[in-house]
């Protein structure tokens, strides 16, 4: 990166403030913030001082002191991710790593050393890899999809509903993806608690790691075996099929990139919501009069809390200009989703809600732009409702300022989201979500799924029942039945 002693606020003025390299100040070289160490610990208040010293497109450290643009600006973000003649996402190009300022053993290494996946591809190779994987996408369907997403978050609650309690991060939000992303690879008996936590594992980037990531390798590479002999219809076959003619190695590869990124995600997704959902006095108070549904709370958590707050990195091609600020062939820069979404100049006003505006970054833009949005959104909708319909009587068991978040560069994960509820019997996980509780006062807010604005005459609320009393039969309605179709369940 261009070694500006840029300083618009005079850091880098002895007289003024500590020394360059101060690590007490967190200040490294050239009196530059690290987006690591102490100084990081609140990484969005460090986005805020970063864009009112510097800007839409801020100049950074990482860790071991590696120079980056952080790009903060909404559409300063969006201009990079939709100019690929300037920009790429390939390391390889990056000045940084070219001269060893990166050393081998930097700590974010995973995040982007190159691989031969869509993710890192350019041009007609990016096509090639990305189209047999949206092919591959595009052949789920999506009636099923919701029914798998629901059967599962049956089974899930039926461990914890007897309890009265349950941790929704541990015991929900993680295993929903997994087990989801499982049948729909067309490896539904792989789904357990050590796949689970193998992924878990190799995010974390724990000394384990390495050992989960030949665990869970091992494991696609035995469905990619297994469905190149024997196809079937599911995603794995559709890749393997797919014209452009992937190898099992690159089948392999896409599958673990579909299954952990999916599978992270969508976990901190689903968190985030029901944290949301559980403690927001704004949710509360919409949610209260029937004025928001779960897509709509999904979609505003994608604007305030994406799940994924960074992408490291991208690579200018070219010398260019970004945001007001001369980049230099080879510099790189870090695709900063999070502060993109709370730019003042998109949203002068933070608490107004972002009903019907989707341009947030979470998923991305321009060729890289997330191709299994949908599918994450589904997950996260259905999951949420259904879970909701089983215990809407959720409250927070802990004060909210006891909640705590492991972050990193490219995350923030809510570590535990304890809840407490009225004990409710387990329920056939085939069966439609039910409210199948002791007989409690429903709590004034609710979220549904039902459309804020009816195009249709509203749908009636689920009345409780009992698990093992059958629903009583009665005609349901065009919407409603228009509803459990569309549902899948
Ligand atoms: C809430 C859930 C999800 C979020 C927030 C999310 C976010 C993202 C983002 C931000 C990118 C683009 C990164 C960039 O520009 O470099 C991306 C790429 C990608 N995502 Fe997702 N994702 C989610 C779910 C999924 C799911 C469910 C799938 C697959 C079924 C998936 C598959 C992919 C793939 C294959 C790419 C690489 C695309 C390319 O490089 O051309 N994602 N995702």
């Amino acid at each position: 990166m261009t070694p500006e002693s840029h300083s618009p606020t005079g850091t880098d003025d002895p007289t003024l403030g500590p020394p360059p390299g101060c690590p007490a100040h967190g200040l490294g070289p050239g009196g530059l913030h690290r987006l690591y160490g102490p100084e990081a610990e609140d990484l969005g208040a460090l986005y805020e001082k970063l864009r009112a010293e510097h800007g839409a497109v801020a100049p950074a450290l990482l860790h071991d002191d590696v120079p980056i643009w952080v790009v903060l600006g909404h559409g300063e973000n969006l201009h990079m991710l939709s100019s690929p003649a300037q920009y790429a996402h390939d390391s390889r190009l990056w000045t940084a790593v070219q001269d060893g300022t990166v050393k081998p053993d930097n700590p974010l290494m995973p995040l982007f050393a190159w691989q031969p996946i869509c993710v890192y591809a350019e041009g007609d190779e990016h096509l090639r890899l990305r189209g047999a994987v949206t092919g591959a996408i595009s052949t789920i369907e999506f009636r099923s999809l919701r029914r798998h997403i629901n059967r599962a978050t049956q089974h899930l609650v039926n461990q914890f509903c007897e309890l009265g309690t349950a941790d929704l991060v541990s015991q929900f939000a993680e295993h929903l993806p997994m087990a989801v992303l499982c049948e729909i690879l067309g490896m539904p008996e792989d789904y357990n608690e050590r796949l689970v936590q193998a992924a878990r594992d190799m995010l974390k980037g724990t000394e384990t790691a390495i050992a989960s990531n030949e665990y869970v390798m091992s494991v696609l590479t035995r469905v990619t075996t297994r469905r190149r002999a024997k196809p079937e219809d599911d995603f794995t076959s559709h890749l393997i099929n797919h014209p452009a003619g992937l190898t099992d190695d690159e089948v392999a590869q896409h599958l673990r990139l579909v299954l952990l990124a999916a599978y992270e995600a969508t976990a901190n997704l689903i968190a985030n919501v029901l944290r949301m959902v559980l403690t927001d006095p704004r949710f509360r108070a919409q949610l209260n009069g029937g004025q928001m549904t779960v897509p709509q709370a999904v979609e505003q958590s994608l604007w305030d809390e994406p799940p994924f707050s960074a992408v490291l990195g991208y690579f200018a091609k070219q010398d260019t200009e970004l945001g007001g600020r001369r980049i230099r062939k080879g510099d790189g820069l870090l695709f900063a989703m999070a502060p993109g979404n709370v730019d003042p100049r998109v949203r002068p006003d933070l608490t107004a809600n972002m009903m019907g505006n989707r341009s947030h970054l979470a998923f991305g833009g321009g060729p890289h732009e997330c191709p299994g949005q949908d599918i994450g959104r589904a997950i996260a909708d259905v999951g949420v409702d259904a879970l909701l319909m089983r215990v809407p009587d959720a409250e927070l068991d802990c004060e909210e300022h006891e909640l705590r978040w492991r972050s990193s560069i490219s995350s923030r994960h809510l570590v535990e989201l304890p809840v407490r509820f009225a004990p409710k019997p387990p329920q056939d996980v085939m069966q439609r979500p039910a409210v199948n509780a002791v007989p409690r006062q429903r709590p004034n807010w609710q979220v549904t799924t039902e459309q804020a604005e009816p195009v249709a005459p509203a749908p009636q609320p689920v009345a409780p029942q009992p698990a093992s009393t059958p629903e009583p039969a009665r005609r349901l309605g065009a919407w409603q039945r228009f509803l459990r179709w569309w549902r899948g369940y």
